[in-house]
């Protein structure tokens, strides 16, 4: 079935939508005002999918993304939309998902990136058939690609260089992470005596005595402000680098002048955030349940000389008990936002604030939401780390009442 349609606005993923007889169409890569011709290719009870087939009207914010891939990556899903519009577009969803699931008003600043292109330190390959590429949108459908705009030109100079150089059929998986200079690699095989982490350096290793040989064979070390931090393959570190000391610098500003007796970092990965406030606090905990992130969180503590910060390595969820009486609990948990016991727990610690970092604002909102009649947000801010991609970051400050 084909119909012209005009895009009335744009769901929370940047697909535009309109209605055919009443009922909700999304089309991908179609900006608010566009007319366009569409193709009906999912019809459900309760909504459509469509393709456009042709545009009839343009929308003036539409510009020309340079990337082959773009049509069957589905990655970047919003790059046909100029990047003031973007951002537009990301306050928005958040301030349409606070009021429908936290019933709350706000007013976001959003802060943009620096770079728009070229800003990712991290990528994952898939390979089949000795091709390497993504795999499209929901799917395990590999679109090859020999580059990414979205990456860091290192990453991409690397690629290039195992493509001409390297038999990738062997392998599942190539991951590759880069601070810009060193190219961490790790190539994920069936055959488990092919699985290997390289560390690519341009430079000698620059910690002498002090590195751990796990450290020195499976990281690279990133810099974040006047701190370092070692990251392994296997652990969690934000992709847009110089949002994340931005990101930081606010959580900071969260925390405040008053000096903290004690803060829990919770889900703290590598343990960045905690180490980034250790000097606003006396005692800093940062609790993380993969193994390779508390080892660098360790080796972090010591390549800071940090002496105010432990790591507990565990399930937030049966780590914190209420015996703990910190006065500031910063959270930064994955997608799936905070579980209940963890929820429920916090509400018998009750700390005086608590800073909430996510990169999902649906399970954020509906976390503040379950925190409310404790808890009142204070303060959010949206940070660009995903330019092109309808993906978007907010740190909120949530006061005791
Ligand atoms: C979004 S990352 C944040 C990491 C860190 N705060 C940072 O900024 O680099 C979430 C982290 O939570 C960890 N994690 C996931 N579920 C967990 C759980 N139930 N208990 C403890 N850590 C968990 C992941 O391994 C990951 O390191």
């Amino acid at each position: 079935m084909k119909q012209i349609l005009e895009i009335e606005k744009l769901d929370h993923q940047g697909r535009g939508i309109s209605k055919i007889n009443g009922k909700v169409i999304f089309i991908p890569n179609a900006y608010i005002g566009e007319i366009v011709e569409v193709e009906v290719i999912k019809d459900t009870k309760k909504y459509m999918e469509g393709k456009v087939i042709k545009y009839i009207k343009i929308s003036s914010d539409r510009i020309k993304y340079n990337c082959p891939y773009y049509h069957e990556c589905g990655g970047c899903n919003i790059a046909h939309i100029n990047y003031k519009k973007q951002l537009e577009f990301k306050k928005n969803t958040v301030i349409d998902i606070f009021k429908r699931y936290a019933n709350l008003d706000i007013n976001p600043n959003i802060c943009e990136s620096e770079d728009n292109i070229h800003y990712r330190n991290k990528v994952v390959l898939h390979v089949e058939n000795n091709k390497k590429g993504f795999y499209k949108d929901e799917t395990n459908e590999l679109v090859p690609i020999d580059n990414c705009l979205l990456l860091n030109k290192k990453l991409n100079d690397v690629i290039d260089s195992f493509t001409k150089r390297l038999d990738i059929s062997e392998f599942k998986e190539i991951l590759l992470r880069t601070n810009g200079e060193e190219v961490l690699a790790k190539f994920t095989s069936d055959n488990e005596l092919l699985n290997t982490n390289i560390v690519l350096k341009d430079k000698e290793d620059k910690e002498g005595e002090d590195a751990t040989k796990y450290i020195k064979e499976n990281a690279i070390i990133f810099n974040l402000g006047k701190y370092k931090y070692a990251v392994t393959s296997d652990s969690f570190f934000q992709v847009n680098t110089k949002q994340t000391i931005r990101l930081y610098d606010k959580v900071r500003e969260y925390v405040g002048k008053e000096k903290i007796e004690t803060a829990l970092d919770l889900y703290c990965g590598t343990g960045t955030i905690g180490i980034y406030i250790s000097d606003l606090c006396n005692r800093v905990i940062g609790v993380e349940v993969n193994k390779s992130s508390v080892t660098c969180a360790n080796y972090n503590k010591l390549l800071n000389k940090i002496d105010n910060i432990e790591f507990i390595e565990g399930d937030v969820s049966t780590v914190i008990n209420n015996e703990m009486n910190p006065d500031l609990i910063v959270v930064d948990p994955p997608r799936s936002g905070l579980d209940n016991k963890t929820i429920s727990i916090i509400k018998q610690i009750k700390p005086k604030k608590l800073i909430y970092v996510s990169c999902n604002p649906m399970t954020l909102a509906r976390d503040i939401q379950n925190l409310s009649e404790e808890y009142n947000l204070n303060d959010i801010e949206l940070f660009d780390m995903f330019p092109n991609t309808h993906h978007v970051e907010s740190v909120c400050l949530l006061n005791l009442h």
